[in-house]
């Protein structure tokens, strides 16, 4: 019998999930839980490069595992964990900020957009945050990482990193592949088309929470920013808002850009904007009543917890066993 390849990917508790995340990332998470061994982490460590009230965090964190069961992983047969219940994580991170450059960081396009967004607090931890992404990964062996496209550069240096690595101390680490859907995988904000889709964004109008109701959703969608041509057809550079509802409703629909464009032909975008709002409602309906229902039970949620942790310090000890042997730490 082959083994199964490992899946491993994490997303941070800053809120509801924007239904960016879910197109871009978490319905690749659900769709490939059969087919690979999945280990999925709430990634909370990461959440302390901002500024949070130790309650909220505590709540998101909790709030977030269940938004992973509510879309429809399934706990028994994939590990789903808190990144801080794992020590391996920051241990390793440790020992790979000693074979990171500053150099390469200070490319990240991240940092520097995350930099540019709070000026009074540019951390450390910002800063090397890519490396503590890349233990995350690479703790686990992993194959395969399902992400969107923001990612890509924070995939490219745990590669790097382990190719650097494994050069001097031999195979430790599996040089993991990311997994990017090619409709979802940048979805773009409804007020701002050239801009991404993100829940740190001021302007509730722009993204569409995991948790909106349906009329909100219906609502979002109907006033989202789109152009004066009245033809509904795919062009990401000139028509981005246009071609940005083209992608959600192909990713939530299964359509093609071609059948909606066809489907679509001498349709107003007034039609148009209710007919994604109304798809997108109907996906998430379900998913909303599954996480509510969790949410009453928090005992469940944390047995889910405490088991995942035990399952994936199994793993990323005896990683990080074999990284203290190579480098002289016995
Ligand atoms: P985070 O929490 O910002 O986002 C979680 C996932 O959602 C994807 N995503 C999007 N996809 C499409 N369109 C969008 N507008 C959009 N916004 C977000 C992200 O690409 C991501 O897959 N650094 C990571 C978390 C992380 C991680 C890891 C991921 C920490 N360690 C190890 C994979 C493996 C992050 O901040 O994701």
């Amino acid at each position: 019998m082959t083994e199964k390849k490992r899946i491993f990917s994490g997303m941070q508790p800053t809120g509801f999930l924007t239904l960016g995340n879910y197109l871009g990332a978490m319905r690749n998470w659900v769709a490939l839980q059969d087919e690979y061994d999945c280990i999925y982490s709430v990634v909370d460590l990461h959440s302390l490069t901002v500024r949070n009230e130790a309650k909220d965090l505590r709540e998101r964190r909790m709030s977030l595992l269940a938004q992973y069961i509510a879309c429809g992983i399934n706990p028994e047969k994939n590990i789903l964990f808190m990144q801080s219940h794992v020590s391996a994580h920051a241990e390793l991170c440790w020992v790979l900020s000693c074979f990171t450059y500053m150099g390469e960081l200070s490319r990240m396009t991240q940092f520097k957009e995350k930099a540019s967004k709070q000026e009074d607090n540019i951390n450390a931890g910002l800063f090397t945050y890519p490396v503590l992404m890349a233990a995350d990964i690479l703790l686990y062996q992993t194959d395969l990482v399902p992400v969107g496209d923001d990612q890509k550069q924070h995939l490219e240096i745990a590669r790097d990193i382990a190719a650097r690595f494994n050069g001097i101390y031999g195979d430790v680490f599996k040089v993991p592949e990311p997994y990017i859907p090619k409709v979802g995988a940048r979805i773009m904000s409804l007020q701002d088309p050239t801009g991404k889709m993100s829940k740190s964004d001021e302007n509730k109008n722009s993204y569409i929470s995991l948790l909106d109701p349906p009329e909100t959703i219906v609502r979002k969608f109907k006033r989202a920013v789109t152009d004066s041509e009245a033809v509904i057809r795919f062009d990401a550079e000139n028509k981005p808002g246009i071609s940005n509802l083209m992608s959600i409703y192909s990713s939530v629909t299964g359509k093609t850009l071609e059948q909606i464009q066809n489907d679509f032909e001498g349709r107003g975008y007034g039609d148009f904007k209710i007919a994604v709002g109304e798809a997108v409602a109907e996906t998430l309906r379900p998913i909303q009543e599954r996480y509510r229902e969790l949410m009453a039970s928090k005992d469940y949620l944390l047995d889910v917890m405490r088991k995942g942790a035990e399952n994936a310090s199994r793993i990323a000890g005896r990683t990080l066993a074999k990284v203290y042997r190579k480098t002289g730490l016995v």
